[in-house]
């Protein structure tokens, strides 16, 4: 199936030659062919039936010269090469849809270098953000980045993907916080794009281009990621709510009082239970119809429990039913973790779905709940709904009801994508705020974009990338395939 897919787009198959030339640059270890192992790779934290395919070979590098040589084999042997992290992305981005080469940055995990003068530390792609995390904070600092997956998630695919999280009300997303990447592009060589510097306009930004850009333009290698103090002072609320219309109305209202909170999360009834009942968890919720998790941290706590009050009064002047103050750190944590797995909850209990990320100015997020209250009804569907509302960032997913046939299910899921992405781009947004585009939206971009833009992007995936082996089929068709 992956052979053929490949050929039909112009790619080569890869050879018994081809392997052994990968087992030569990696090593007899780093390279797998047997389907079982191939089976992992095949997919990410989208619905594996509708996206995953297999590769024909995995290769697991474990310095950026080896990156370099497979690379270059992968131009010179006409092979699509597709860079994965820890394979928890939600668009499909590391998904080998051309099978060809996979190239795992799993065995590149290490700590090059900890720059205390400089406030950085440098790390090999296949870190996993949290090992990242802790490993600053024990020396008093702190790396922003709070993908929901931070647990399992690679660095090198946060900055793939650009990936944003619960923490960027306050502090930004990943790329704010990288100041430098090694890169190995798309031909093979292999570049230093910014540095350990606080700005930097020597020309274009290719290192923000590479930000975001789903292994469509290179393999991130290493990365300058710029630290901050840690917030010794982090308190939370959970404001609850009637209807989810009342708990996003407040947002705005919340977002413009002059208080920056470091999170305003959204949840719904269906999402919290959802993943309440998943974790085996409770919280105060049965009467809410949606819920506010909202976090404020800084480095006096005077300063955080004034504003917290603050932001509970405002709540309760508009309309919430309840607000509770979770102070200590266990408490936090528990209903962190029921926030963080509400993807694996509806993943697990409703495996047909489709999980969306769009976002839109945060001022007019009130505007898409009623929109989505009507998709509902119009598609036959439930739409449960979650995500960073103080970013604008919206993770409404569409679940098939048990009842509903599988035909009826693909025409009413295309034809809701379709509305609610028209809906969201009437509304001055986008159809994905941290997720990507990968293989999942990539029917949809056309509709959305501006074909300037579109031309454009086409052009630098081209400039860069003349062969297109690079994760090819991601974010968009190259007019002329292979
Ligand atoms: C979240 C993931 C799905 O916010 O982005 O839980
Ligand atoms: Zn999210």
């Amino acid at each position: 199936m992956a052979v053929a897919t490949a050929r039909a787009h112009g790619y080569a198959a890869v050879t018994e030659a081809i392997v052994g030339r990968l087992r030569k640059i990696v090593g007899e270890r780093g390279v797998f062919v047997d389907e079982e192992k191939l089976d992992t790779y095949s997919h990410d934290e989208t619905n594996a039936e509708e996206y995953g395919h297999m590769p024909e070979v995995v290769v697991l590098p474990t310095t950026a010269e080896q990156v370099s040589a497979v690379v270059k084999l992968a131009n010179e042997t006409n092979v699509p090469i597709t860079p994965r992290g820890a394979g928890s992305g939600l668009s499909g981005g590391s998904i080998p849809i051309f099978g060809g080469i996979l190239l795992s940055v799993e065995k590149m995990n290490k700590v090059i270098e900890f720059d205390m003068d400089n406030m950085v530390i440098v790390v090999e792609a296949g870190m996993v953000t949290n090992d990242l995390a802790t490993m600053v904070q024990e020396k008093g600092l702190f790396f922003a980045g709070y993908p929901m997956s931070l647990q399992t998630c690679y660095i090198g695919g946060n900055i793939a993907e650009n990936a944003g999280g619960g923490k960027a009300v306050k502090y930004g997303v990943t790329g704010r916080y990288i100041h430098g990447l090694e890169v190995v592009t798309p031909t093979g060589e292999i570049v230093w794009l910014g540095g350990k510097l606080a700005k930097d306009v020597s020309g274009y930004d290719l290192k923000r281009l590479l930000i975001g850009s789903e292994g469509t333009l290179g393999i991130v290698t290493k990365a300058i990621v710029k630290l901050i103090g840690y917030p010794t002072a982090t308190s939370d609320l959970l404001v609850l709510f009637k209807t989810p219309r009342e708990a996003i109305d407040v947002v705005p209202t919340i977002m413009t009082r002059g208080i920056v909170p470091t999170s305003i999360e959204f949840m719904d009834q269906l999402s919290v239970r959802t993943s309440c009942a998943y974790l085996n968890e409770s919280l105060p919720y049965e009467q809410a119809g949606a819920m506010l998790l909202i976090e404020v941290d800084g480095t006096s706590a005077e300063q955080v429990e004034q504003n917290l009050i603050a932001i509970g009064e405002l709540c309760e002047e508009h309309g919430a039913i309840e607000v509770y103050v979770a102070e200590d750190h266990n408490t936090i944590e528990r209903i962190w973790n029921v926030r963080r797995n509400i993807a694996e909850a509806f993943k697990v209990h409703s495996p047909i779905q489709s999980l969306e990320d769009i976002v839109v100015p945060m001022a007019i997020i009130p505007e898409v709940i009623p929109h989505l209250e009507r998709l509902s009804t119009t598609y036959g569907m439930k739409i449960p709904c979650y995500g960073h509302a103080g970013d604008g960032n919206l993770h409404a997913t569409l679940v098939k009801d048990p009842e509903m046939d599988m035909d009826t299910w693909h025409t009413n899921e295309d034809l809701c994508l379709r509305e609610l992405y028209r809906v969201t781009r009437e509304l001055g947004g986008k159809i994905s705020g941290e997720h990507g585009i990968g293989i999942k939206r990539k029917s949809y971009l056309n509709d959305v974009i501006d074909p300037v833009e579109m031309k454009l992007m086409q052009g630098i995936k081209r400039a860069w990338d003349p062969h297109n082996i690079m994760n090819p089929g991601k974010i968009f068709d190259l007019a002329e395939m292979k």
